[in-house]
């Protein structure tokens, strides 16, 4: 017996219509308890909760109630697991439920258009479609409780320098190939019960006020049935935004924002309708909320700690294992090195700050081990090296058999609010490792970290793995990676560029002022590196097991086919070595050359399977048109080029180990230029309506071009002329080109007859 939503609205007088379209405080709804609709809550996200109780605050300062840290983005996206997403939704829908809370504020789903970013640990991928796909996962998990969740921040926020005001200038098809998709997959897969929209500008307008982006995309074409609500203060013209879709301002304007809602309806310049519309979804989340309430949910924290430890050792990537270096040996001697394997870094700062009921380091989930010798080996608070911390675990490492330094970066290299300005880890931790590297040749290094670093120690080390920021268990995940309780299985949802100036993005990051063009196009992250054929650190997608996998068999429905079918593809997976491990099945699509720029490859699937020692398991894949598909910016929509498509299986985008091609034919014609006297030859010769009415002119100009007609004394100057050279220079030359080469029997009036005639031709 929900609310009768339009009989409400019918009641409310228009001022108290506006009073619901912003925040009552930091955290709620607001209440009109004359008509007995209560005011709701909503809490940060998107890795666990920050309910705060009273004096809310966004930027971390007030404490907020003990709660869970499960890993963050960083490290989930890694994870390249759609269950384990789900399962910390579950996690925290459930403690949502507890807390009463209505809406989660999460995931957060930018792309990782540069390791700058301050904010990428809270971020999953440079690859959209897999942005997307674990997005929509943690929502459903988060939905299944009866708990809205809030897609953010969109769209375009990829960056935090000026991130209140900048504009995120970006192509249309770079926007639709790029930046848009990971909302539009978990919008239309998982149907989030609300929206975020980021502070930014999109091409020259606030998303809080983008009518394109929060009406005619995200509600027209994808299907959004929740409400957006801004940004915490990214409201600039309040009226603007009602009209453009933005249907809560959060947190509160004081008053002045309802004001000017009214007085703008009273006046004529917005619709009432359009108040109406965002009041009817807002009631519509806070009902569907309602009507579900489970106070009795148990809000299990213990359960979550250790589940959250179990997800974290799924997510971490083991980069580097030379010798065999890893997995330690029970008896082995192991000096555990660096502040970190005492105080884990496990989390990023800002809004998505947790305050965790209990931490769990390297050190405490190896309490009651033996032969473990600890050593500090850095301080946090310095960049520079203390030649006592490092002498003292130089002599740790050279006393064990092995070593393992948990190092990455602190947490004033990467936050919500500033943009790293490098990627390198800081000097003291550099040097420690190599000299602990020369101490001890069998020398492993961790990594806590929300974005890639460079590693110009690589070379000395045996051993890499890279844990992200992995929530408040990730010293039992690193405990389990480390000694072989969990095999590796994580895959990097990002390239690890080999220096910041390789990054694509280098050159324009942050902009110029306020104007952020995003001039690599869709050219970001491994589309990038991979049409470059430039060296990387690590590919998108590696990491290393401890054991090993073979594919073969890999099988597609249909050799042909055309853009209206699905292709079916199989790959057999086979554990080839001697312990059971997971590993991570990548598709990638490969392109014909076309019209326009296209990566070598995309990826277009991915499955993480669990093999048992000699166990082969069939993997499939099911693709569609969107698989093959590039924005079209005559069409304004998705295009499939007729061509041999590529379907790639890979271990990362570097390692594709079985190929097949797939003839794919378009039926949405390619789109025209109307022909005009400007048009060219080689576009003229697709469209055979042109071809039959201009032929025969431009071969008048081709024998012209051949010399057809000269005398003998001209022979040496039409030997210059080769056919290549006619043929070129026909390919492009204008239909006004006949003018001047094609025999003088044109006016420029009868071209316009002509482009005219084939214009209107059926
Ligand atoms: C952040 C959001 C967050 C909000 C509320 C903003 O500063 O950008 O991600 O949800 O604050 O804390």
């Amino acid at each position: 017996m929900g609310m009768d939503i339009e009989k409400l609205i019918s009641e409310m007088t228009l001022e108290e219509k506006a009073s619901l379209l912003s925040g009552a405080d930091f955290w709620h709804t607001k209440a009109v308890e004359r008509l007995g609709i209560p005011s709701t809550m909503v809490s940060d996200g998107p890795h666990g909760l920050r309910k705060q109780d009273e004096a809310g605050d966004h930027l971390g300062v007030n404490d907020s109630i003990k709660a869970v840290c499960f890993p963050t983005a960083s490290a989930t996206a890694a994870s390249f697991d759609r269950e384990m997403l789900l399962r910390i939704g579950e996690g925290i829908g459930d403690a949502c439920q507890h807390e009463n809370l209505s809406v989660v504020l999460g995931p957060a789903v930018n792309i990782k258009r540069s390791p700058l970013c301050g904010r990428n640990f809270e971020y999953f991928s440079e690859d959209p479609f897999l942005a997307g796909e674990l997005a929509a996962a943690l929502i459903e998990g988060v939905q299944s409780r009866n708990v809205g969740t809030s897609i953010k921040h969109f769209a375009a926020n990829n960056q935090e320098h000026r991130r209140m005001s900048s504009d995120s200038v970006i192509d249309e098809r770079t926007l639709r190939e790029i930046y848009l998709p990971a909302f539009e997959i978990a919008v239309k897969k998982a149907k989030p019960w609300t929206v975020m929209c980021s502070y930014n500008k999109v091409n020259g307008e606030y998303a809080s006020q983008n009518h394109w982006l929060l009406t005619e995309v995200l509600r027209n074409e994808w299907g959004f049935d929740g409400y957006v609500m801004s940004d915490w203060g990214a409201v600039s013209d309040r009226v603007k935004g009602v009209a453009a879709g933005l249907d809560l301002e959060m947190p509160a304007s004081g008053g002045s924002n309802d004001a000017r809602i009214v007085a703008a309806v009273r006046s004529g310049a917005l619709d009432e309708e359009a108040v109406n519309q965002s009041v009817r979804c807002i009631l519509t989340v806070i009902d569907r909320y309602l009507s579900h309430r489970k106070p009795e949910t148990e809000w299990d924290m213990e359960g979550q700690h250790q589940l959250a430890g179990k997800l974290a050792s799924e997510c971490m990537v083991l980069l580097k294992n030379e010798d065999h270096v890893l997995p330690f040996g029970k008896d082995e001697k192991v000096a555990v090195i660096g502040k970190f394997a005492r105080e884990p870094r496990y989390q990023g700062g800002g809004s998505s700050h947790i305050n965790s009921f209990r931490v769990e380091s390297l050190m405490d989930a190896l309490a009651g081990k033996d032969n473990i010798v600890f050593s500090q080996g850095y301080d946090t608070e310095n960049e520079e090296a203390d030649e006592e911390l490092i002498t003292q675990a130089v002599k740790a490492a050279a006393g064990c058999d092995k070593a393992v330094i948990v190092a990455g970066l602190p947490d004033s290299f990467e936050s919500e609010g500033y943009d790293r300005s490098h990627m390198r880890m800081p000097r003291c931790q550099v040097e420690l490792i190599e000299r602990v590297a020369l101490a001890n040749p069998n020398t492993v290094v961790v990594l806590y970290n929300g974005s890639p670093v460079e590693m110009p120690w690589i070379a000395c080390v045996k051993g890499l793995v890279e844990g992200y920021l992995g929530g408040q268990a990730i010293g039992a995940a690193t405990k389990a990676v480390l000694w072989g309780e969990v095999n590796p299985c994580g895959r990097l949802p990002e390239s690890f560029p080999l220096q910041l100036e390789d990054n694509p993005s280098f050159l324009t990051y942050q902009g110029e002022g306020n104007t952020a063009v995003y001039h690599e196009g869709v050219f970001v992250g491994y589309r990038y590196y991979d049409r470059k054929k430039m060296e990387v650190l690590f590919p998108f997608g590696f990491g290393l097991s401890y054991t090993s996998f073979s594919y073969s068999n890999l099988q597609l429905s249909a050799s042909e086919m055309d853009d209206t079918q699905t292709l079916s593809v199989c790959v057999d997976v086979t554990n080839t070595g001697s312990r059971s491990g997971k590993e991570v099945v990548q598709l990638y699509v490969g392109a014909p050359e076309c019209e326009v720029f296209r990566p070598v490859r995309e990826l277009k699937g991915f499955e993480k399977i669990e093999l048992s020692p000699g166990e082969t398991k069939t993997v499939t894949f099911s693709l569609d048109r969107r698989a093959f598909a590039y924005w079209n910016t005559k069409l304004h929509d998705w295009f499939v080029a007729d061509g041999d498509y590529t379907i790639q299986i890979g271990r990362s985008s570097r390692d594709i180990v079985l190929c097949r091609s797939v003839k794919v034919e378009g039926t949405v014609p390619e789109p025209q230029d109307p022909v005009s006297p400007d048009s060219i030859y080689m576009d003229l010769e697709k469209n055979p309506k042109a071809m039959s009415v201009v032929e025969p002119l431009f071969q008048k100009m081709r024998e012209t071009f051949a010399g057809g007609d000269e005398k003998e004394s001209d022979s040496a100057a039409s030997e210059a002329v080769t056919d290549e050279m006619t043929q070129a220079m026909i390919r492009y030359m204008p239909l006004r080109g006949l003018l001047s080469f094609g025999g003088g029997s044109l006016s420029y009036d009868q071209l316009l007859e002509i482009a005219d005639q084939i214009n209107n031709m059926q």
